[in-house]
């Protein structure tokens, strides 16, 4: 039987305390409690996080911690990382968290030795793509290799597409990497425009090797190939991850060729498996594994600290608070960072497809919302997009905002005498200010404005963010950031009770569109279908495709 938290003591003494501090300001918090700034806050590896600016006091905090507690999170964590199977609906383990474990640990789950398993395909990376970069792996015609084109699509996709980005300055031995994902074709000939076939070689990803979109792209990419340099060509062409051995087999891609992961690694947990091999591609292998070590250091922060220093449990209770008490559903994930520019499209993935479920583990239905909605972009972008909504709006968006102190690239000021940078950073710290703590209409009238204007002016203030800062962006900083949000999504899952480790509701639409193809494309079939609104739309479809 899952447990239903809204019936727990503590979640009514946090229901009850929420009645108490709800209407409270963030003005008052802070005046109440000066040194919040200071103490609110937590360091986990080299990330800084400030949860100060949260409609939050100490005894809000206190309360999340004993929901937690109360809904198992520490017992439920430790069965995570030893490997039991907290994939309930599949009765899988959930071991994303083996793969970024140093060699000379040991776990045995399910008498295999994963440790052991993990290393020997990372040293098989590690060899294929040292002979890549140093050019020793040569194309069909014995050139080097100097665009990777990883097909993949969701977990296969997503992660390696924003770390590349990132990590753009660790690019460093003339292999980039270009993504193909959507079936879409304008993606493949889009990403294909300008490449030499003699000089590409394709990394098609997937878990299960039987994707619609995966495999479709990887099949018109060999025709590519083959069209160009013929059939024989493959072989030095065309590598695949999967961990599916026999599919792979089936689509023609020696197995010799194949890295294979687990299934106890989930799609959209899978960028430090061999899923990040176009990323190891382009960085190489000593930055993949300071990638690796830099989650593993969540990792164990998330295992060993006090719950109520835990960052990624603080950062989860804190988002729950807003979506089952404040009725928030979404949480905006902010970068200044240009190259975190595919960060909040990856967690998207990873935390909607992981807590976006309406029934607890034992298929009773979940009491409280669940699956807060990630969205985001850079900053300073957004400011001049959506911020507007999130500092004058009616609806609570909760944000993340994330900074570095280094940066990546900069340049002088208008004037010559400054750092872009800094204009950057100061632009995070008035955002995170001015969403906390506004400008009343006092303080507005006191400055002279026309007082038919005041109130469009007020800036209301008491907008929740929390703020991570970190020195630089390197390869083990991205690996940190990634897994902070997946512990959040772990513990969140834990106290709603689902199975955060499954995606069900994604299959139904996948073969309703197996089914639908035909009647589009073949003009004797009957465009008939159950519902009217389908059913016109199909025809309209076909009649302007002259079918
Ligand atoms: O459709 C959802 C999904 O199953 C994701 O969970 C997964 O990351 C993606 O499709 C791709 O799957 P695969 O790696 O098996 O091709």
């Amino acid at each position: 039987m899952s447990l239903d938290i809204s019936a727990t003591s503590a979640w009514q003494k946090l229901r009850a305390h929420h009645d108490q501090v709800a209407d409270r300001h963030l003005r008052e918090f802070f005046a109440e409690d000066p040194e919040r700034g200071r103490e609110l806050t937590v360091t986990a590896g080299d990330l800084y996080i400030d949860y100060s600016k949260h409609r939050v006091d100490r005894e809000t905090l206190r309360l999340l911690v004993d929901v937690a507690r109360a809904a198992g999170v520490e017992e439920r964590r430790d069965a995570m990382l030893r490997g039991e199977h907290v994939n309930t609906s599949e009765d899988r383990a959930v071991l994303h968290t083996a793969l970024r474990l140093p060699a000379d640990a040991t776990l045995t789950v399910d008498g295999q030795d994963v440790v052991a398993d993990v290393h020997e395909v990372l040293t098989r990376m590690g060899e294929f793509t040292d002979r890549l970069r140093s050019g020793q792996w040569r194309g069909a015609t014995g050139e080097r290799i100097t665009t990777v084109v990883n097909i993949g699509i969701g977990g296969s996709d997503l992660g390696p597409v924003m770390a590349f980005r990132a990590l753009r300055h660790y690019v460093d031995s003339g292999v980039t990497a270009r993504f193909v994902s959507n079936i879409d074709p304008a993606d493949l000939v889009g990403k294909l425009a300008g490449l030499d076939p003699a000089t590409t070689l394709f990394i098609v990803a997937s878990k299960t090797f039987s994707t619609l979109e995966t495999l479709t792209n990887a099949t018109a990419a060999r025709r590519w190939l083959i069209a160009a340099l013929g059939e024989d060509a493959v072989a030095k062409h065309f590598v695949a991850v999967s961990t599916n051995a026999e599919r792979v087999a089936e689509f023609g891609i020696d197995t010799a060729n194949m890295f294979g992961f687990w299934d106890w690694v989930g799609g959209r947990y899978s960028v430090d498996s061999a899923v990040g091999l176009s990323l190891m591609c382009v960085i190489g292998r000593e930055a993949f594994a300071e990638f690796l070590a830099g989650f593993h250091t969540i990792d164990r922060h998330f295992a060993e600290q006090p719950l109520e220093s835990n960052a990624p449990v603080l950062l989860g209770m804190i988002g729950l608070w807003y979506s089952s008490f404040f009725d928030s559903d979404s949480r905006a994930v902010l970068p200044y960072s240009n190259d975190l520019g595919r960060f909040a499209a990856y967690l998207q993935q990873l935390t909607m497809e992981s807590n976006g479920k309406s029934v607890r583990a034992d298929g009773s239905p979940v009491s409280t919302p669940t699956g807060e909605i990630f969205w985001g972009e850079p900053g300073t972008n957004g400011q001049h997009a959506f911020y507007q909504l999130l500092h004058q709006g009616t609806r609570l968006a909760p944000a993340d905002f994330i900074g570095f102190a280094e940066p990546t690239d900069d340049l002088a000021t208008i004037d010559g005498t400054g750092s872009m940078h800094d204009i950057l950073m100061s632009n995070l710290f008035a955002q995170t200010k001015v969403l906390a703590f506004g400008k009343t209409a006092e303080e507005i009238a006191a400055e002279g404005t026309a007082p038919e204007l005041v109130p469009h002016k007020v800036m209301p203030g008491n907008r929740p963010s929390t703020t991570i800062l970190a020195p630089k962006i390197t390869p083990s900083v991205v690996g940190q950031l990634i897994a902070l949000y997946e512990h959040q999504v772990f513990v969140e899952g834990v106290v709603f009770g689902i199975d955060s480790f499954d995606q069900w509701g994604v299959e139904l639409g996948k073969v309703q569109a197996l089914e639908l193809e035909p009647l589009l494309t073949d003009p004797q079939a009957p465009a008939r279908q159950d519902d009217s609104s389908t059913d016109t739309l199909v025809r309209w479809y076909r009649s302007r495709r002259g079918r």
